[in-house]
């Protein structure tokens, strides 16, 4: 069973990387969703479309949560979590930091993800208890121990209602330490570059299941460690995400928490 959903896991994001490699530097739709720069394009949709029809034909009596669509809700314990474009913004401006992020939960716990970037070839997969994957090749994070050398990467959300200025504050906190922060744009790549050991830490605040769920996998099986800003135990339902190396996690807990 686990072989023919990672068949099918794998067959879906290749299906929606043709979409996004298609329309790449071409002319599409785009338009605003709930602010002016939180963009779905036509190209979200079809890549959702093909990758929904590649698990619907396979095993269409799964739960699929789909960031477009949204809940095709059914009783089955197999849920499929599905960024058909993490990095939107990126695309619309031909960027080619973007991705197509698909984790799969049983019984509400992550048991495989993928997380492919076609314009790097990039193919991040994980398996739970199997280890982490980049193209085909295994995957660990960094050894780094000293947050005083660590490389981090974080992103801030389309909408600051709902916020207040804490993003801001705790960016702040860490430039101020002198440390490089990076923001790419995509929230399962930059779980995936920590996982590659390209980053030693990512936190963001307000991502959403489907920025995460395959990510969070990905990183854990590379040996990091992910944590919401308490430092409690992780769900992709949480507002608050920090993925590390592991070695550097408390002492950013500290800045985040420290203001
Ligand atoms: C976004 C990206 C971005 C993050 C945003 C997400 P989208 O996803 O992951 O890095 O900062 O919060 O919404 O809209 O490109 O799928
Ligand atoms: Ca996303
Ligand atoms: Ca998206």
């Amino acid at each position: 069973m686990d072989d023919q959903l990672k068949n099918t896991l794998l067959r879906a994001v290749h299906a929606g990387a043709d979409v996004l490699r298609h329309y790449f530097e071409g002319t599409f739709e785009v338009h605003s969703k709930d602010s002016l720069n939180n963009l779905v394009t036509e190209v979200d949709q079809k890549a959702e479309n093909v990758i929904i029809e590649v698990i619907k034909s396979d095993f269409p009596e799964h739960f699929i949560l789909s960031e477009e669509v949204g809940e095709l809700s059914t009783s089955s314990n197999y849920k499929w979590v599905i960024d058909p474009i993490d990095g939107t913004v990126n695309f619309a401006h031909s960027i080619p930091i973007c991705c197509i992020s698909i984790g799969l939960e049983k019984d509400g716990l992550l048991m495989m993800g993928a997380v492919f970037n076609p314009f790097m070839n990039e193919l991040f997969f994980a398996e739970k208890g199997k280890g982490a994957t980049l193209n085909n090749k295994p995957l660990s994070v960094s050894k780094n121990a000293n947050l005083e050398s660590a490389c981090l990467v974080t992103g801030f959300p389309y909408r600051w209602v709902d916020v207040g200025t804490d993003p801001i504050s705790v960016f702040e906190r860490f430039i101020r330490l002198g440390l490089p922060v990076r923001r790419l744009g995509s929230a399962a790549l930059d779980l995936c570059w920590v996982a590659a050991g390209r980053f030693d830490g990512f936190w963001e605040y307000n991502l959403n299941p489907w920025d995460i769920a395959a990510g969070y996998l990905i990183v854990e099986e590379a040996g990091g460690r992910i944590t919401n800003f308490n430092g409690d135990p992780y769900s992709i339902y949480d507002k608050q995400t920090l993925a590390t190396n592991g070695n550097i996690h408390d002492q950013m807990l500290l800045v985040i928490k420290n203001g």
